[in-house]
């Protein structure tokens, strides 16, 4: 299919120094081992850490570095908020949008996930948008319509698949444990791909990952689903014994 497939681990609120720099350059080492670009890794975390980080790793590092967040303005009198600008300014490269987290605790909806792709594009970032059912959702069958609409919703106008990673995570899958079955993210992936394709022909290159409960023990299979372009890894990132397996499994 021709995607480069894409790791990313999404820190939320973990790290510490001086742990954090340990991991990333632990990560760095290992991924010096192994030469190439059949993969591309990224390391989302807290927006403090990202200009240590980027010193740490240097300006030409295989990991590249992504915001968890981005206010859809550039600049003003919003406290408590980064502007996607600045976390360019930071030394990032991606910025996640409309994580479930984000759009449970901060009352996010669709068009103001949007609204931060917008932003996370002016600044050149590339938008991981994320999108996912609810357990109640899937469990009344409607889990393919769901995301259909937050995809209508939250993708903006000049998305492109060079701009924008879409990530499906199911809400009940995240931190749980549990995962779809591999059919299940097959059919997802497939609808996800066929909908934003009937959108604009072009968009249906982008890349797909799937979040939710990935590790290193059931990575592998995700990653061989058909339309799966990578994966989105919360709670194995943290520890790079849990993540290199995942990262290895697209090297
Ligand atoms: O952004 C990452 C996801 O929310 C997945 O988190 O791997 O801890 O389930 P998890």
């Amino acid at each position: 299919d021709g995607r480069q497939p894409v790791i990313a681990g999404n820190w939320k609120m973990n790290g510490r120094m001086p742990g954090a720099t340990a991991t990333i350059a632990d990560l760095a080492a290992r991924l010096a081992t192994r030469p190439g670009a059949a993969c591309a890794v990224v390391i989302c975390p807290p927006a403090p850490l990202l200009p240590v980080l980027r010193e740490i790793l240097g300006a030409n590092s295989r990991i590249a570095l992504g915001g968890q967040d981005c206010h859809a303005g550039t600049s003003g009198a919003h406290t408590g908020d980064v502007a996607a600008e600045m976390l360019a300014d930071a030394g990032a490269a991606y910025c996640i949008v409309g994580h479930s987290e984000r759009r449970a605790d901060h009352g996010e909806d669709d068009r103001s996930v949007a609204a931060k792709a917008v932003a996370a594009h002016r600044a050149g970032l590339t938008a991981i948008v994320c999108v996912g059912e609810t357990l109640a959702e899937r469990e009344a069958g409607r889990a393919l319509d769901i995301v259909a609409g937050q995809l209508d919703g939250s993708l903006p106008d000049g998305a492109t698949p060079a701009n924008t990673i879409i990530a499906y995570e199911p809400v009940w899958a995240i931190g749980t444990g549990r995962t779809p079955t591999t059919d299940d993210v097959a059919a997802m992936h497939r609808h996800m791909r066929a909908h934003i394709a009937k959108r604009d022909a072009a968009l249906g290159d982008c890349r797909l990952l799937y979040g939710g409960s990935v590790k290193a023990a059931n990575a592998a299979e995700l990653m061989a689903v058909a339309d799966v372009d990578g994966a989105l890894v919360g709670g194995a990132s943290l520890a790079v014994d849990d993540f290199w397996p995942i990262i290895e499994t697209c090297l």
